[in-house]
């Protein structure tokens, strides 16, 4: 990239004014210039512009509360005041002008401009009574000429209270123009990305789903021993549902099959919720295929913990406490092995004797393993999948209940790729990646 702000940090300070919404516009323009920015906002300025919608356009969680710490525990504006090659605000409120020319820093914004050395840029924008008023011009000029600030003056013109006047924010090319300029031709203040504000663990991706039909499953199977008690394990959920959120956030269809869940489950999707390994299989089955006999998914992503083994005979009635009590234990159909089996016209002996589903779905299965992954290659040819993806839940940050997973991909066709411990929406991100890759691939 060539930008005129190539490798240099912004800090962008959003004051409280309805102008607040161009703020989006703003931080697409600087990063074309090749900028990282990084968003400021004043309590006000967060009920104009959604701070999850700056953070997604910025990569940084946005800095909205000085009281609040970095992810790591840095102070959010002293870290931008010492790292920015540049702090703009825009839009300035009349408020946000008088707090700065008082030097009160109740706010990130102010906060970071009295402990930077970097240049400020100022672009105001109100009503244009307001920017007249002798207490603005007084704030402005001692901005300007006490504090040395560029004041990207506002522009004549139409305003949000319906009156006409000197007040509009000043077109966006020209704050970028100024922020250019008051940089010059500094060194980089902060090279070192370590140095500079954190960036968010998940960069948002491309909308590549759009048009497919994803199956997840999620959650553990309980097996019923009475009407009471049953047979469960730890899983949350979560892996699960971060892969359908992450698919949905892509554009895909998906429907969710969640078994036991303690997550919340995300309101896009289709959800069908199930109980036991046999209503997980029958859930599944029923979706396989189209009446056509056509495949009704492109990808199915198995996160489920199903239950290996189940009480053969559950009780009709509650067990009652006794003597000691013998559970006599049948081990579940493989579900997954199953599926891939039907996806892949073969019967129950391996005999390829019906049709293929087509186009042929791309599986996903998950194992939690405990110690070693010694086993999930042949796991993955064991239950006919593409990908397998692997992790010794064992391991502190990974497995169940936890927000982080470290996972070995294992595919069909290739040598297993063995990831960092990063967030189970990264995970579920990067999975998505080669789901892409694989679907496009089928289709060529
Ligand atoms: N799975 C399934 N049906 C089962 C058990 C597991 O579909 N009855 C799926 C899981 O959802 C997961 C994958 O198969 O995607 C691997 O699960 P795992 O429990 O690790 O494998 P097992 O088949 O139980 O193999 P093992 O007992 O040898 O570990």
């Amino acid at each position: 990239m060539s930008g005129r702000l190539d490798g240099r940090l912004v800090g962008l300070g959003i004051t409280g004014s309805i102008a607040a919404y161009k703020a989006a516009e703003l931080i697409r323009l600087l990063r074309a210039e090749g900028a990282d920015v990084q968003i400021l906002l004043t309590p006000s300025a967060a009920r104009f512009v959604a701070p999850l919608t700056l953070a997604a356009l910025s990569g940084h969680p946005v800095d909205a509360d000085i009281l609040e710490l970095q992810p790591d525990g840095r102070i959010g504006h002293v870290v931008i005041a010492d790292s920015a090659d540049v702090v703009i605000v825009a839009p300035a409120t009349a408020h946000w002008l008088g707090a700065m020319a008082a030097g009160l820093a109740a706010d990130p914004i102010t906060a970071a401009c009295l402990a930077t050395s970097a240049p400020v840029v100022v672009a105001p924008a109100m009503d244009g009574e307001m920017y007249a008023h002798p207490a603005t011009q007084a704030n402005v000029a001692r901005l300007r000429d006490g504090f040395g600030y560029a004041i990207i003056e506002p522009e004549w013109g139409p305003l949000a209270s319906g009156q006409v006047g000197r007040g509009r924010l000043a077109e966006l090319p020209r704050i970028v123009d100024a922020a250019v300029a008051a940089v010059g031709d500094r060194p980089v203040r902060a090279p070192d990305p370590s140095v500079r504000p954190t960036r968010l663990e998940v960069e948002p991706r491309d909308v590549d789903l759009v048009g497919r039909r994803i199956v997840v499953t999620a959650g553990g199977t309980a097996e019923p021993i009475d009407p009471v008690r049953f047979i469960g394990n730890r899983s949350t959920g979560r892996m699960g549902v971060a892969v359908a959120e992450a698919a949905l956030d892509r554009g895909a269809a998906v429907t969710l099959i969640a078994a036991n869940v303690s997550v919340p489950l995300p309101e896009a999707a289709e959800i069908v919720r199930v109980e036991s390994t046999g209503q997980l299989r029958a859930a599944l089955l029923d979706r396989l295929s189209e009446p056509d006999g056509s495949a009704a998914f492109d990808a199915l992503v198995m996160a489920a913990a199903v239950a290996d083994f189940r009480p053969v005979a559950p009780a009709t009635a509650k067990l009652v406490r006794g003597g000691p009590l013998t559970l006599e234990l049948e081990p579940t159909p493989d579900i997954l092995a199953e599926v891939a089996r039907i996806a892949h016209g073969l019967d129950a002996e391996g005999r390829p004797t019906r049709q293929a589903l087509l186009p042929q779905p791309i599986l996903i299965g998950f194992a939690a393993e405990t110690g070693s992954l010694d086993r999930a290659a042949d796991k993955l040819r064991r239950k006919g999948v593409d990908l397998l993806v692997a992790n010794d839940v064992s391991e502190p940050g990974s497995g169940f209940g936890t927000d982080t997973n470290r996972v070995t991909l294992y595919a069909a066709d290739g040598e297993p790729e063995a990831w960092p411990l990063v967030a189970k929406r990264e995970v579920a991100e990067r999975l998505l990646d080669r789901l892409v890759d694989r679907l496009a691939a089928r289709q060529a």
